[in-house]
């Protein structure tokens, strides 16, 4: 039995929408337990600002601006990463999000969708795991060891109302995570494991107005989601540091093709 099960330090990761306010929490725990973290985002400005507020808490971070739809860029962050650190152990797909022309108004109905709209959110969130992990991923088989972390959605297993797209999508990352996990084992070892973490509800820039009005009170769907909530509460995003920590550790070496719920018992609830 190893001794520190949960023993990451000097350890690289690259955290894909780094810079956000999920991937930026993960990434600083992933620092503050002595990971080298490649903080992955298309806007320079942001990623430097995230990269410099972890070296100024004392850690390890490295910017690379890219699009996770770009398969050259992201090629050019991997050799970054490769010739400055030499290997890469962790990939963490958080950069995602919805769009409002893929979000079904109050008013509207499934014929006022913005196929085009549609596209790109599928696109961003399903290819846009796809496409790191097909270039990251590449020296995780060679070394024959790596932790690959997803991040899934409530929505993909319980769709939520008015995001069609965007539940579509996540589902699709709960699939591909379980696929994937095969793939790996059986053709590049028991050492290369890959985990979906679906978190609750996190208040972030993308859903502040959805959840909470001008005033931060409670938007009706808002509320909503409090009461299905057993903890009655949203999540605090450092409540992802856990979670991530674990999946990319020895204390979860038997571990791959699942998707874990960090969400206050919402998927546990049946709303009666
Ligand atoms: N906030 C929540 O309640 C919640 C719940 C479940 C799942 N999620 C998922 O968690 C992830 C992070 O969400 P968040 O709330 O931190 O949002 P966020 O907008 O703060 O973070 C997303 C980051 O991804 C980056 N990004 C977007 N498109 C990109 C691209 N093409 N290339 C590179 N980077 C790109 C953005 O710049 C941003 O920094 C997303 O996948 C989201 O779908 C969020």
């Amino acid at each position: 039995m190893q001794k520190d099960l949960f023993q990451i330090k000097d350890k690289v990761a690259v955290i894909t929408g780094g810079a956000g306010v999920l991937g930026g929490a993960i990434a600083s725990g992933l620092a503050a337990a002595g990971v080298k973290v490649g903080i992955l985002g298309r806007t320079a400005g942001k990623v430097d600002a995230k990269v410099a507020e972890i070296q100024s808490q004392g850690g390890t971070a490295m910017p690379l601006v890219a699009d996770v739809l770009q398969q050259d860029q992201l090629e050019s962050a991997r050799e970054q990463v490769l010739s400055k650190w030499g290997q890469i152990d962790f990939l963490l797909n958080v950069a995602g999000g919805n769009r409002a022309g893929a979000t079904i108004g109050p008013d509207q109905n499934f014929f006022d969708l913005s196929i085009t709209d549609f596209d790109a959110v599928v696109a961003l969130n399903l290819k846009g795991t796809v496409l790191p992990t097909y270039v990251f991923g590449q020296p995780m088989a060679e070394q024959g060891s790596g932790s690959i972390i997803n991040i899934s959605s409530l929505t993909a297993q319980q769709p939520f109302t008015r995001v069609v797209g965007y539940a579509a999508a996540k589902a699709a990352i709960d699939n591909f995570t379980k696929w994937l996990a095969v793939e790996m084992a059986a053709k590049f070892g028991a050492h290369i494991r890959v985990n979906a973490i679906a978190p609750g509800v996190f208040i972030g820039e993308q859903n502040r107005r959805l959840l909470l009005d001008e005033s931060e009170q409670l938007t009706p769907r808002g509320n909503t989601i409090i009461e299905h909530t057993p903890m009655r509460r949203f999540g605090e995003p450092d409540e992802l540091v856990g979670t991530s920590i674990w999946l990319c550790s020895a204390a979860s070496a038997f571990i791959t093709g699942i998707v874990v719920p960090v969400d206050g018992g919402f998927s546990a609830f049946s709303g009666v």
